[in-house]
């Protein structure tokens, strides 16, 4: 078994969100030293709670860090009509364990410096990162946000670079070596009713699992029609596990921050025609069997 990654996991709990730590934490192949949370499918209070619920129901003993509750200059923009009220409707959580540490999510992730860092909400925390402690200790940023098709939020921008366009620009000009997890591939990892049945054969933390996935499901269906909703943020998870599973491609990704219509689109130069230097590995493809039985094999781990 090589070395352990180590990964602080920067997230919006957020039902996909809940799933990528469970897969964070329970795979042997990943060092999990900090969870840190940042407000966009819900407000910081909400899903700082949730990493802590979630956290609890699977006995994660990971520190917890709050971060930015408001994105750099915009105002938060949540996803109430996908993730709830609470930000991770569905399931009714048992007592909390897990509580926050005092430092800010920022400076968690320079107090375990040298790691990976992976994004699963707007990437406020992470710019803030980069331009408080600069460039040099971070392995690589993978990100779940963007798409080198449609969007998901307005008609070319992804929910995670809508919230804060300011900071994903900042992210991707900043020379980290960067993985893009977009929409384009995470729409192929969809929760069908055999995935959540294998998740219920797990006992009672796969049938959390169910349970969120099931909500997650329902919104889905009502808002974008789909017949099984997409598990988005463990795939950028599952790049740092096992790389074989997510294709990727060197591309320039710009991104739109002053568009009338284009705000927070992903500008994907799958073909070089801008001549720019390329700023990120863009993923193009996955093996979804293989991620969903990692997905399976870490919930089991933790069970
Ligand atoms: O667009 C999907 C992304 O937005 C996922 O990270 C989901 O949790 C939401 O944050
Ligand atoms: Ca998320």
């Amino acid at each position: 078994m090589p070395t352990p990654t180590p990964v602080v996991l920067d997230c919006d709990p957020g039902h996909d969100d809940a799933i990528a730590i469970l897969l964070a934490a329970g795979s042997p192949e990943i060092d999990l030293r900090a969870i840190t949370t940042v407000a966009a499918n819900q407000t910081l209070d909400k899903v700082t709670l949730n990493a802590r619920r979630i956290c609890s129901a699977a006995g994660i003993p990971v520190p917890i860090a709050r971060g930015c509750a408001q994105p750099l200059v915009r105002p938060l923009y949540v996803a109430e009509d996908i993730h709830g009220a609470s930000g991770m409707d569905g399931p009714s959580f048992g007592s909390i364990s897990v509580d926050v540490v005092e430092d800010h999510a920022i400076d968690v992730m320079h107090a375990n410096m040298p790691c990976t860092l992976v994004a699963t909400g707007a990437l406020t925390n992470v710019a803030m990162y980069l331009q408080r402690y600069g460039t040099t200790a971070v392995r690589e940023i993978v990100l779940m946000g963007g798409s080198t098709e449609r969007g998901n939020t307005t008609p070319y921008a992804e929910f995670n670079i809508y919230v804060d366009p300011e900071a994903a620009a900042i992210v991707f000009a900043s020379g980290v070596p960067v993985t893009m997890i977009g929409l384009n591939v995470t729409h192929r990892a969809l929760v069908t009713p055999a995935v959540v049945a294998r998740l219920n054969a797990l006992g009672p933390l796969g049938r959390t699992c169910g349970e969120l996935m099931t909500f997650f499901a329902a919104t889905y269906r009502e808002v974008f029609g789909f017949d099984a909703p997409p598990l988005h943020d463990p795939v950028a998870v599952a790049r740092v596990i096992d790389p074989s599973l997510v294709t990727c491609v060197e591309a320039f990704v710009g991104i739109e921050t002053t568009g009338t219509f284009t705000r927070g689109a992903t500008v994907v130069d799958l073909q070089g025609r801008l001549g720019r230097t390329p700023n990120a590995r863009v993923a193009v493809d996955l093996d979804v069997d293989g991620f969903f039985d990692l997905v399976i094999d870490a919930v089991a781990r933790l069970t």
